[in-house]
């Protein structure tokens, strides 16, 4: 296939930023996107020009760090996959491919495609864990029944991988799907209900202190999502927080 490439290149945090085009050939349907831009960033240094940089580390869909904006959809055209996953067979010879990293307020760009998702981490680190007694008394956690349901429902939301698409989708930058997976893999288990109150008051103050937008109920999140997080992790987590706040 031979493609044309329109990609987003800034030197720095602060610099401007602009689309560059750059004609690419050989392109197998076979290939993966990442594996498409190792082609062209070979090309680049072959002739002595700067590669590329964009975010990749396990390849295989479990990391979340490839977070590319494809054509304006976080990820590319195919559903429940992320940019490694996707494969260049999704597009046609010819055909010409914007690249631009995620686009948030709370997601700054520190180079070309790269952008800084250390805000996810801090949501994380302000609720995302429960506290375990290891005193040596512990009861092993498969001795705790949990009902079906919830379990699957825990281990659904337990699937998201952090990569930020559900904010890129967003018209509002909203990281509610994140902050709601993150808050709903506990609410549905014994395990997390010693610090729920204070989980879910900390991470949704954690979301708004980052910058991100407020949730209008448009459910691109959803539609975008990788790994099907679905919108009732939205409507758990405010349920959570508004009975957080009853409690006081
Ligand atoms: S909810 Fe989905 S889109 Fe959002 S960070 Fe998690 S996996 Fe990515
Ligand atoms: S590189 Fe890890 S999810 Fe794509």
């Amino acid at each position: 296939m031979k493609l044309t490439l329109k990609i987003w290149r800034q030197d720095s945090a602060n610099s401007k930023g602009k689309m560059q085009t750059y004609p690419i050939d050989g392109i197998e349907g076979d290939m993966s996107f990442l594996e498409m831009l190792d082609v062209l960033n070979e090309g680049l240094i072959n002739k002595g020009e700067t590669p590329v940089e964009f975010d990749h580390d396990c390849r295989e869909g479990i990391c979340g760090s490839c977070s590319l904006q494809i054509n304006g959809e976080p990820h590319g055209p195919d559903r429940m996959v992320t940019t490694c996953q996707l494969h260049m067979r999704s597009f046609k010879d010819g055909d010409t491919i914007a690249i631009e990293p995620f686009r948030a307020k709370a997601f700054p760009v520190i180079k070309d495609l790269i952008v800084d998702r250390s805000a996810f981490d801090r949501i994380q680190q302000s609720g995302g864990y429960v506290s375990v007694n290891t005193s040596g008394n512990t009861l092993d956690a498969n001795a705790i029944p949990i009902n079906k349901q919830d379990a699957d429902s825990a281990f659904a939301a337990a699937a998201c991988i952090g990569c930020g698409a559900c904010v890129a989708a967003c018209k509002n930058a909203s990281a509610m799907l994140f902050t709601s997976a993150k808050v709903s893999q506990y609410a549905l288990l014994p395990q997390g209900q010693v610090e729920a109150t204070e989980r879910v008051e900390n991470m949704v103050r954690q979301m708004d202190l980052e910058g991100f937008g407020n949730c209008t109920n448009t459910g691109a999140c959803e539609i975008e999502c990788p790994k099907g997080i679905s919108l009732e992790n939205i409507a758990r987590l405010n349920r959570e927080f508004l009975s957080a706040n009853i409690k006081g």
